[in-house]
């Protein structure tokens, strides 16, 4: 029985011999060591046969297999570490880097849809010699309302229901108008400003309204101005952000901070007029307010009204955006959809 194991062992060492002349590569080389020395190996395999033999047996031909697996796996090893760093040089050899290949071209991102109005609008009246200013968001009730002749109790403030942010009154504005006596305050006239900027009102969230929306202002004081620069400066406008056959109306309406007071509405593109969701079935969609510049309001500011006149709109750049880009939901401007973002 001993004699069966040693020919197995003898078998075992040429077998070795000749794979591992033949394995030439790193990956063939560990093959070959979980082959033979692995878990499942022919050594480990060899062991566990000898279990039918003789204590005495056992001892004998174990003590033969050792020395054969010790000197084989420092071959083995040996070898390895050859090969391996031959691997090693010929790839560095072959990947040699080629710094004069151009690089690969940064992707391009979108421009929000109400980013495009934004510069739109900010293009058009740089043209006509206005002074872009955002003005700051958190504001006082001073600038926000007071200022624009909203007194303390004046019902209109709940038309603009109003997130607060501290005690001392301090609030997110409502609307861009505060743009309107920051400037008049550091401007002498004449003053040509435009404003655009977030607004935050406490509104349920619906088609058309957004807790958070964009707002344009602009405003223009100097000597001698009348309502028909107002509708002619509208005018101008509509015509560059929507076409020259675009149609807009004006209806009589009312603010504090102007008199008189004015709203204008585009016809809605997504019923062409004939009423729809998206404007409450008018067939209209309102996107500005204006007016004259309110007496009151320029003596707040140490402007003297009987020199001085201005008028002031404030545009809804959302519903401008849903427009000129035939979004009927206004949320889709918000979600920050790639599918969305990427057509613009
Ligand atoms: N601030 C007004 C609003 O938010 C719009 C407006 C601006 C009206 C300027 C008149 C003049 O609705």
């Amino acid at each position: 029985m001993a004699r069966v194991f040693s020919f197995m062992l003898e078998d075992l060492k040429s077998s070795f011999s000749r794979d591992l002349a033949a394995a030439s590569s790193v990956r063939e080389l560990l093959d070959l060591q979980s082959r033979y020395f692995g878990a499942k190996g022919a050594v480990k395999e060899l062991f566990k046969q000898l279990k039918s033999l003789s204590a005495e047996e056992k001892k004998e031909l174990g003590a033969a297999i050792n020395p054969f697996s010790e000197a084989a796996q420092a071959e083995l090893k040996e070898k390895l570490e050859r090969v391996s760093a031959r691997e090693d040089a010929e790839r560095e050899a072959r990947e040699t880097i080629d710094v004069t290949l151009p690089s690969r071209p940064p992707r391009l991102g979108h421009l929000h849809p109400i980013t495009i109005v934004r510069r739109e609008l900010e293009q058009i009246f740089r043209e006509m010699g206005y002074t872009i200013d955002p003005g700051p968001e958190v504001e006082s009730d001073w600038y926000n309302f007071e200022a624009l002749n909203f007194t303390p109790d004046h019902p209109a403030r709940d038309t603009q229901d109003t997130f607060f942010v501290d005690v001392d009154k301090l609030l997110l504005r409502t609307h861009t108008s505060n743009v309107q006596i920051r400037s008049m305050e550091r401007f002498q006239p004449p003053v040509k400003v435009l404003s655009a900027g977030r607004v935050f009102r406490r509104d349920e969230i619906t088609m058309r309204r957004s807790p958070m929306f964009h707002q344009c202002e602009g405003l223009l004081v100097d000597k001698g101005i009348h309502i028909g620069h107002l509708r002619a400066t509208l005018e101008h406008m509509v015509r560059r952000l929507f076409g020259s056959d675009a149609k807009m109306r004006m209806r009589p309406s009312y603010f504090p901070f102007t008199e008189p007071s004015a709203e204008v509405d585009m016809s809605c593109i997504f019923c062409k007029g004939k009423g729809c969701g998206t404007c409450s079935q008018t067939g209209w969609m309102e996107i500005l307010g204006c007016g004259m510049v309110h007496p009151q309001v320029l003596r707040n500011v140490g402007i003297d009204p009987e020199q001085w006149s201005g008028f002031a709109f404030g545009l809804g750049i959302d519903r401008v955006a849903m427009l000129k880009f035939d979004i009927p939901n206004i949320r889709t401007l918000f979600e920050n959809d790639l599918r969305v973002l990427q057509q613009f």
